[in-house]
């Protein structure tokens, strides 16, 4: 299978909410009602903060946002939000048919690179404590867990900026 990694761009939109609300259901229907899912994904996908954050990434401003593509269809994206050396990561998520094939520590690597290259040092994210696929995931690609924050397990990666090389 040929993956492509790409940043995302404005047509990519209306893929990338069907993605989300697809792999939402996939990974935390024994957490969260489809009811409360939907008002999630239509409140925090809507098209203007999406249109917002992929301009931001197209000018290599405070966010990084890459997509996955096979056969030019997006089958998953990544999101980071940078600030000085550190960065946050927001979102990943794979259409549920696309997982466990390579293509997500394909995002978070070149991810990486990015984030090295800006010198970002430390990346953080929280994952549901319920979300054993996301949990192991990280766990495989050098993610450590640092602290509990209700619901979610805090975790962080220390990289090595490249940035003065
Ligand atoms: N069943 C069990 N383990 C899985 C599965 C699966 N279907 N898919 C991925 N994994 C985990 C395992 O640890 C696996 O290791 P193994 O091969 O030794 O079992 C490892 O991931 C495989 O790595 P990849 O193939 O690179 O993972 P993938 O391409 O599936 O990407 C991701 C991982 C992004 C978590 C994807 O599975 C996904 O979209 N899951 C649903 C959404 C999600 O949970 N996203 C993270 C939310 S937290 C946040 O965004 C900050």
């Amino acid at each position: 299978m040929c993956v492509t990694i790409e940043k995302l761009s404005v047509e990519n939109i209306e893929e990338l909410i069907e993605i989300a609300r697809d792999s939402w259901k996939w990974t935390y229907a024994c957490i969260y009602s489809f009811e409360f899912i939907n008002h999630w994904i239509d409140e925090n996908y809507s098209r203007e903060r999406l249109l917002n954050e992929i301009t931001r990434a197209q000018s290599d401003r405070d966010i990084i946002f890459l997509g996955s593509f096979v056969k030019s269809k997006l089958v998953g994206f990544i999101e980071l939000k940078t600030e000085a050396d550190r960065a946050e990561l927001l979102r990943l998520y794979l259409k549920p048919e696309y997982t466990h094939r390579g293509i997500g520590k394909l995002l978070l690597l070149e991810a990486e690179v990015i984030m090295k290259k800006k010198g970002i040092v430390q990346c953080r994210l929280l994952v549901h404590q319920k979300n054993n696929i996301g949990k192991s995931f990280y766990e495989k690609n050098g993610f450590e867990v640092k602290d509990i924050d209700a619901d979610h397990i805090v975790m962080e990666k220390k990289l090595q900026s490249i940035k003065n090389i």
